[in-house]
């Protein structure tokens, strides 16, 4: 058989893992931050309605600046934001892949601080961007340190994430503005989570900082993950240059059309995010009261630990029918605010495996 390795694949791509969060088929999944909640019916119908209207037209090119979307995402985030200052694709990961064509590159350098979103490094990779980690506390997040590292490095890219996944920390504007002002290149602050937080966005942060660009997507809050919208905002000039790394027509009509029905009942999805956040509280409380660590979040997931061995741990579940995240972080696992018989399934599914035998060293530290 053939391996890609026999192939004459690029030298830098040669012993790397595609990312791969396990899609098993078990009835509690915890493991990819969704909103648990499904879109409201009249969404639904909505969408529907768009998508065959849309669907008459598919001989044609959609609008290849995907100009309607963008202005009505720009009025969603607010902030004295339009259609120019904002760039949609398919998921916040291909936004993230523009931007790192369009400012990264070989003979370019990243800066990340990990434990953070894994894509950020692996995107790099995949378009020749050399990947410089540093290392942030999983409890604090980022220090003041941050500053000096990124002078230190000078990355032509730094990714930033608030709230950061896998722990739920955001991060302190007032310290972003120093880090901006530290990097020399483009600074990324990627706000995936931004919905269930109540921090401050960095959107306050773009006026007259041309090098911030603040991510977000549709996949989390919006319920929206099935149709990969993502998008971020900018100066202008930011999107003027991902305009030369997209390929032609990269949102499908069908795409933009879903899209622009789920902004129209934008109130009716986003009050899932209290039920969300309730039950991170809950899961949270849950869980302390049980003796185990668990990281403050601002996000819809918590990191929860620490275990001895946290593999043995997810095993455990998944062997309860409760898929969890394995981030890869020693003692560790990342679990989904779900819905709350999802969350009690998992708490009941823990209290066996870490008191039992079948955790196979699963105690906590
Ligand atoms: C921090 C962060 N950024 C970006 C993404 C990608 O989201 P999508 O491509 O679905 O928009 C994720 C998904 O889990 C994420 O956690």
């Amino acid at each position: 058989m053939t391996s890609m390795d026999d192939l004459p694949i690029r030298d830098d791509l040669r012993g790397l893992s595609p990312y791969g969060a396990p899609q098993l088929d078990v009835p509690v999944k915890l493991n990819t931050n969704e909103n648990p909640w499904p879109p409201p019916p009249m969404l639904v119908e909505d969408m529907s309605t768009s998508v065959l209207r849309a669907a008459t037209r598919l001989n044609r090119y959609p609008d290849r600046e995907a100009t309607e979307l963008r202005a009505r995402l720009a009025d969603y985030l607010g902030h004295g934001l339009d259609a120019s200052r904002v760039w949609a694709a398919n998921g916040s990961n291909e936004v993230l892949q523009h931007l790192l064509l369009a400012f990264g590159g070989p003979g370019r350098t990243a800066l990340g601080f990990e434990p953070s979103y894994s894509m950020h490094r692996l995107i790099a990779l995949s378009t020749g961007t050399a990947w410089v980690a540093a290392e942030q506390d999983i409890r604090h997040g980022l220090s003041s340190e941050a500053v000096e590292r990124v002078r230190r490095t000078a990355p032509d890219l730094l990714f930033l994430c608030s709230p950061n996944n896998p722990t739920g920390v955001p991060l302190d504007t007032s310290l972003l503005a120093e880090l901006v002002d530290a990097a020399p290149g483009m600074v990324v602050v990627d706000e995936a989570y931004a919905e269930f937080s109540s921090a401050p966005s960095a959107l306050e942060l773009l006026p007259g900082r041309p090098r911030l660009v603040v991510t977000r997507t549709m996949s989390k809050a919006f319920a929206f993950a099935g149709a990969r919208v993502g998008y971020l905002a900018a100066d202008p000039a930011v999107v003027d240059a991902l305009h030369l790394v997209r390929l032609p027509y990269h949102l499908s009509a069908l795409t933009q059309a879903a899209a622009l029905a789920a902004l129209r009942h934008t109130d009716d999805t986003l009050a899932t995010v209290a039920k969300v956040r309730a039950e991170r509280e809950r899961l949270t409380v849950e869980l302390r009261s049980r003796g185990h660590e668990v990281v403050d979040s601002d996000a819809n997931f918590l990191l929860v630990g620490e275990f001895t061995d946290a593999r043995a741990v997810w095993q455990g579940l998944v062997d309860h029918g409760v898929l969890v995240r394995d981030v890869g972080l020693a003692g560790w696992l990342r679990v989904t605010a779900g819905l709350p018989r999802e969350g009690d399934a998992f708490l009941a599914a823990l209290d066996e495996v870490v008191s039992g035998s079948e955790g196979g060293g699963a105690r906590r530290h």
